[in-house]
């Protein structure tokens, strides 16, 4: 019997397309309402420090009316915590952020960065959110997380989707490693950033994983087959990965 592995819909680059002509369309509320309507499990958005997509009146909007959990992003900063403990979404990634990065580029040193993520972690927890770190596959950084008190980690599958094919194989184990490691330390272990119809099947594929969280890929892929038909393709892929086929 196989675990359901959930699909977390990013809709942040609704918000980009929007946002380079400002204005209303296309609205990334309509974005997630259709997301769940085709099959995602639960919406995610990153509210950035600079805004440069999704804006404080989306997450306003998108908590209120969506009816799956909302998985926040989020640097750890005062700003940041406030907005969450004001909104109480399901759910809490804390992950790095530079203002100079086109996207999240590698995940949080949650060992290094052990002092700052404390009470950031405490905090949201109290509020009754489900706080996740996003990490690179890398064992260390679990026993961190556990050490925070973290429930749960993302895996960062940005190296493996990027890396030619002869080093995808070595990337996929690294995931595959982290994720058995997880599951054995207790953590629940998610994984996401740059998946696509391509790269997905393999990570659905490993059994500790429950949850993939997918946006850019699908935003795109939408131009060409709409939003709905691409969000079931992966749901399709994911589906087939987690049953061996
Ligand atoms: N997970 C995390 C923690 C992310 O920061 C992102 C990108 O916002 C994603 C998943 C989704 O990545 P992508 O948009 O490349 O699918």
């Amino acid at each position: 019997m196989h675990r359901r592995l959930r699909l977390g819909v990013n809709i942040d680059h609704v918000a980009t397309i929007r946002n380079a002509r400002g204005g209303h369309f296309p609205d990334p509320l309509r974005a997630a309402m259709l997301a769940v309507e085709a099959g995602a499990d639960g919406i995610t958005a990153h509210l950035r420090e600079d805004r440069r997509h999704i804006s404080d009146a989306d997450i306003s909007k998108i908590r209120q009316a969506i009816p799956v959990p909302l998985n926040l992003e989020m640097a750890a900063t005062e700003e940041m915590l406030a907005i969450a403990l004001h909104h109480r979404p399901h759910a809490a990634c804390i992950v790095p952020e530079k203002r100079e990065e086109r996207t999240t580029e590698g995940g949080l040193d949650a060992a290094r960065g052990h002092n700052h993520l404390k009470p950031f972690v405490a905090a949201l927890g109290r509020a009754g959110i489900r706080v996740s770190l996003f990490v690179e596959p890398d064992l260390r950084q679990l026993d961190a997380a556990v050490s925070l008190g973290a429930p749960v980690v993302e895996l960062h599958t940005g190296a493996y989707c990027d890396a030619e094919d002869g080093r995808r194989e070595r990337e996929l184990e690294r995931i595959r490693e982290a994720a058995a490691h997880a599951e054995k330390v207790g953590l629940e272990c998610h994984a996401g950033h740059g998946l696509t119809y391509e790269t997905v099947k393999p990570i659905a594929a490993i059994p500790a994983i429950v949850e993939l969280n997918i946006g850019h890929f699908l935003v795109g892929e939408a131009i060409f087959v709409g939003l709905a038909e691409s969000i079931r393709g992966m749901r399709a892929l994911m589906d087939e990965g987690r049953a061996g086929r």
